[in-house]
């Protein structure tokens, strides 16, 4: 099972032109990715329904974003459902961003992953530590609690459809990343966490990717690690230049 994926979170960058540009470049270079490595990228949401008419094939469309209730008077919220009806495959969730600004506690988190589960909409779920948690040696309790809070009551997982990312928060945005060593320790011990719950093999089948400041320089040595299956990727998905050197780093 193939469990390489190089996903990009645009957050709240880029005009629709700029958007369809982006696809048309990628459509160019479609025959230099490698075959063995999923193409996921999230868009700001107003884009979703055009682009996924003119993407290529092998980009797979995701939301940075999803509402944590159904259809009905829920003004300004779009639903896992409406997602896949535009041909979205993935939503984001659990993004530190979300969690620190716009209320996307645990239990919100819980909800959302409910609403993609219901409407078959694939879940990428984001976790990661603040630096005082990492500075104080807690990260991996953090992590712990984080995840065992957001799965408690899932009793399996379509390996598909379910991706986990690994975000410290004091490496996103900042320049600064976790050293291959720092990343693949946590990714060892998330897959260990999703083996006590879901059993080793469907573990081994999960991807887990890392995200914070991953760029072209320094993807092979945080993917040479067998438990980092790719990256989330923001600020280097803006350019597709970069972000395919990413795509084959994780083909490697
Ligand atoms: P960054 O963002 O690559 O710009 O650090 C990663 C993310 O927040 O998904």
């Amino acid at each position: 099972m193939m469990r390489n994926i190089v996903a990009g979170n645009w957050k709240s960058n880029k005009s629709i032109n700029e958007s369809r540009e982006w696809m048309n470049e990628m459509s160019e270079l479609a025959s230099e990715l490698p075959s063995d490595v999923r193409v996921m990228v999230a868009p700001p949401t107003p884009y979703l329904a055009a682009l996924a008419e003119s993407k290529p094939s092998n980009v797979i469309l995701a939301s940075q974003n999803v509402s944590a209730t159904n259809t009905g008077a829920y003004t300004g919220e779009y639903t896992a459902e409406m997602l896949v009806s535009c041909g979205v495959s993935f939503a984001l969730i659990g993004h530190s961003e979300r969690r620190e600004y716009y209320g996307d506690s645990d239990s919100v988190v819980v909800e959302k992953i409910s609403r993609c589960v219901e409407a078959g909409l694939g879940v990428v779920l984001c976790c990661g530590e603040q630096l005082e948690i990492r500075k104080a040696g807690t990260h991996e309790d953090m992590i712990s609690a984080q995840l065992n809070y957001a799965l408690n009551g899932i009793t399996d997982v379509d390996p598909l459809n379910f991706v986990i990312a690994y975000e410290p928060i004091w490496a996103i945005g900042t320049g600064l990343t976790a050293s291959a060593e720092q990343a693949g320790e946590m990714h060892t011990f998330i897959r260990k966490l999703l083996g006590e719950k879901f059993g080793s093999y469907r573990a081994g089948q999960i991807s887990i990717l890392y995200g914070g400041s991953c760029k072209p320089s320094n993807a092979s040595e945080l993917f040479a690690n067998e438990d980092v299956d790719g990256g989330l990727i923001g600020g280097a998905s803006l350019n597709t230049a970069d972000f395919i050197k990413i795509i084959i780093a994780a083909g490697e």
